[in-house]
C-alpha cells in the first residue's frame, strides 16, 4: 500500500476530508500518516479500518513532526490542508532533497505554477493524467467559487460555448474560517438578543425595531472582531486582498484559474474572459453564484439545460420554476452535499447569445476537501 502523509487533518477543510475519506473508505486502500505542527508523539486519531495491527495509524500510533523533512520523504503521497504558510515553509525543502511524491494540497500557494496542476476531475481528468504520464506530481485543490462554477457550467466550457461570464458571488462565511463561521452565529444571536423585547411586542413599530438594529449593528458591542465589519444584517462586497487591477484577489482567481484548469492557459487559445464583484455574504457554508454568460451562439434554453446536466454525475438543473428555484437552488438545500445544483436559466435582454445562470455548491465538500481525495484516488488507482 502506498503511504500517504496526512497533514493539517485536523482544521475545519482537513476534518471534511477526514470524513468523506471515511465515508468512500479511503483508507483501506492506504497507509496513513498523521502529522502535526504542534503535538508531535501524542496519538495519531483512527479513522475508518486500517492495516495496522495495534488498531491505530502511524505504525508507532503518534503523529510525526509536519516539519521534519526526513519523516516527509518517506511518504509516498503527502496531502495537506495546512495552508499556505506550511506549504511555503516546507514544500522547496521537501522537493530539494530529491523527493518526487505527490504533493496535493488545498492551499492556493502552488496553484499557479507551471509545474503545478489544478484538480477539478470531472472538468480535466484529461490534464491530470496526461500531467501525471508527463511527470507532474504537485496537484493543487482550485478556488473554491471557480471549482463549483466549473461543475455547475462545465457542459457549456467542454462544447466551448462560452465567449465570457461573469459570475458575480454570494460567499458563504465558512470561506473566511472556522472562527468566522462562528462569529456570524454570534452576530446574528447578538442582533436578536438585542431587539427580543422589541420583537414579542407587537406593538412595536417595525421602523423602530430597524432604527434600533441598525444602532446595534454599528454599535462596538455587535460582535466583528474577525470580519472587521458586520456580515449579518449586512454583507461584505470585498473578498481576499486588493490587487492594482481593482480587482479583489478572490475575482482576478476567476479567470486565472478556470483558464488554467480548462487547460486554455497552456495551449495557443485565447483565455475565456470570466470576471465578476465577489461579495461575502451570512450563510454558512454554501457560496452562490449569478452568472451572466455571453454564448457563442444562440442555443434554445432547453438545449442549454441538457448540455449542462449531462456535464457530470453532481450537477442538477433546476427548471426556471418558482417553487423548484426556492426548494432546490438555496445554500440551506444544498449544504453538506455534494450536488451542485444549477438553475435560473434563461435569456437575458441584451440578446439571445446572453443567458443568466444561478448556482451553488458547497464550499468545503467540492469547493475544498473533494477534489483532493478524489485525487488521491486517481493515484492510487
Ligand atoms: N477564498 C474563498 C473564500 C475560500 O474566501 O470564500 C477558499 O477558496
Amino acid at each position: 500500500q502506498q503511504k500517504v502523509g496526512l497533514v493539517g487533518w485536523r482544521g475545519m477543510v482537513g476534518s471534511v476530508l477526514m470524513q468523506r475519506m471515511q465515508e468512500e473508505n479511503d483508507f483501506a486502500h492506504i497507509e496513513p500518516t498523521f502529522f502535526t505542527t504542534s503535538q508531535k508523539g501524542t496519538p495519531a486519531p483512527v479513522f475508518g479500518s486500517n492495516s495496522a495491527s495495534d488498531g491505530t495509524h502511524n505504525g508507532n500510533g503518534v503523529l510525526e513532526d509536519a516539519f521534519d523533512i526526513d519523516a516527509l520523504c518517506q511518504q509516498d503521497i503527502i496531502i495537506t490542508c495546512q495552508g499556505g504558510d506550511y506549504t511555503k515553509a516546507v514544500y522547496e525543502d521537501l522537493r530539494a532533497t530529491g523527493w518526487n511524491g505527490y504533493w496535493i494540497d488545498a492551499a492556493s500557494a502552488l496553484r499557479m505554477n507551471d509545474d503545478a496542476i489544478i484538480v477539478l476531475d470531472p472538468v480535466n481528468i484529461s490534464e491530470i493524467t496526461s500531467g501525471i504520464d508527463a511527470g507532474v506530481r504537485t496537484f493543487v485543490g482550485g478556488n473554491c467559487t471557480v471549482s463549483l462554477m466549473l461543475l455547475a457550467l462545465g457542459g457549456l466550457f467542454e462544447k466551448d460555448l462560452v465567449e465570457w461570464a461573469s459570475p458575480m458571488t454570494y460567499q458563504a462565511a465558512s470561506g473566511s474560517g472556522a472562527k468566522h463561521m462562528r462569529e456570524l452565529i454570534s452576530q446574528m444571536g447578538a442582533i436578536s438578543d438585542n431587539v427580543k423585547a422589541s420583537i414579542e411586542d407587537p406593538a412595536t413599530a417595525i421602523l423602530d425595531i430597524d432604527q434600533q438594529v441598525a444602532e446595534f449593528i454599528r454599535s462596538d458591542d455587535y460582535p466583528s472582531e474577525q470580519f472587521g465589519v458586520p456580515l449579518a444584517g449586512s454583507l461584505i462586497p470585498y473578498i481576499d486582498s486588493q490587487l492594482p487591477s481593482g480587482q479583489s484577489r478572490e475575482e482576478w482567481k476567476a479567470q486565472a484559474e478556470a483558464n488554467k484548469i480548462l487547460g486554455i492557459s497552456n495551449a495557443a487559445q485565447k483565455e475565456i474572459p470570466i470576471d465578476g464583484i465577489c461579495v461575502r455574504v451570512g450563510a454558512m457554508r454554501c457560496h452562490s453564484q449569478a452568472i451572466t454568460i455571453k454564448l457563442k451562439k444562440d442555443l434554445p434554453v432547453e438545449e442549454i439545460e441538457t448540455i449542462l446536466a449531462s456535464h457530470n454525475e453532481w450537477v442538477k438543473v433546476v427548471p426556471n420554476d418558482r417553487d423548484a428555484t426556492m426548494q432546490e437552488l438555496t445554500p440551506a438545500k444544498v449544504t453538506g452535499t455534494l450536488t451542485i445544483p444549477v438553475g435560473r436559466v434563461r435569456k437575458l435582454a441584451m440578446g439571445p447569445e446572453y443567458i443568466s445562470a444561478f448556482t451553488v455548491g458547497d464550499q468545503l465538500l467540492w469547493g475544498a476537501a473533494e477534489p483532493l481525495r478524489r485525487m488521491l484516488r486517481i493515484v492510487l488507482a
